[in-house]
């Protein structure tokens, strides 16, 4: 596929369905998680060869944290265990890597990573790979609305002032245009919290492959799809 003005410039995915992956082959639900790591880099190529220039991630919400503590701690070791190792390949791939959620529950040695990694690919000018982890839209358009609340007391703001622009303005996705394509996998038909304001007009393609299956081709054949939608945007 050609870079054409047809592709997305933001895909955003939730990526599902790690945990019944394993369990269909009698492994632990780690051992799904595990298996993930290799189509998040599969994506992360499939954009890098199309031209999209942000993809966010998401990799645990909010409510994740109600997860049994095994299962939250591996997927903190995990994730750690991936930056890690991708760090070098963001470098050289000339990825900018960004994080949005309440990072600060995140464990310290994990957000430590994260911010190394960060500030290392902060010049980078290719794809921006956007990680949400510990990710929940109302958490974050709620502290939106103590921000501009604040603001408003303050002074920096009036009551007129505030408008869609400046609600976008104070979210943890301050920058980033709009999501034009949201994937999930395994077949789940919901939003499950994620980027609530940001995806009011994203194209919306449902997978039924798991996420740990996931792979290039499902990659491009999302983008054909919608390639082949209309978007009106409330318009004729
Ligand atoms: C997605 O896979 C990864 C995270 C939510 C962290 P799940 O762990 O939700 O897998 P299923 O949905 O139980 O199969
Ligand atoms: C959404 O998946 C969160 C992530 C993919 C990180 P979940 O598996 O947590 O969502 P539900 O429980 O099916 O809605
Ligand atoms: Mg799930």
């Amino acid at each position: 596929m050609s870079n054409t003005p047809s592709i997305p410039q933001h895909i955003a995915i939730i990526m599902d369905g790690n945990g019944r992956w394993a369990k269909q082959r009698g492994l632990p639900r780690a051992q799904g998680h595990r298996a993930g790591a290799e189509s998040v880099r599969e994506v992360i190529d499939a954009c890098k060869e199309l031209g999209v220039k942000y993809l966010t991630l998401y990799a645990f919400s909010s409510e994740n944290w109600n997860r049994p503590a095994a299962e939250v701690s591996a997927l903190m070791t995990l994730l750690q265990k991936f930056l890690q190792s991708k760090s070098s390949d963001l470098m050289r791939q000339n990825v900018r890597l960004q994080a949005i959620g309440q990072l600060d529950r995140l464990p310290n040695s994990t957000r430590r990573t994260l911010d190394k990694i960060i500030a290392e690919t902060a010049n980078n000018d290719g794809l921006t790979l956007i990680l949400a982890l510990s990710y929940g839209a109302r958490e974050e358009i709620t502290a939106a609305a103590k921000k501009i609340a604040q603001g408003v007391l303050e002074g920096r703001w009036t009551i007129d002032d505030i408008d869609a622009p400046l609600v976008s303005s104070q979210l943890d996705t301050a920058g980033i245009p709009d999501p034009d394509l949201l994937i999930r996998t395994s077949g789940e038909m919901r939003v499950s919290n994620f980027l609530l304001w940001q995806i009011s007009y994203a194209e919306m393609v449902i997978v039924d492959r798991l996420w740990p299956e996931f792979r290039q081709g499902d990659l491009f054949d999302a983008v054909k799809e919608y390639q082949r939608r209309h978007r009106r945007f409330g318009g004729l």
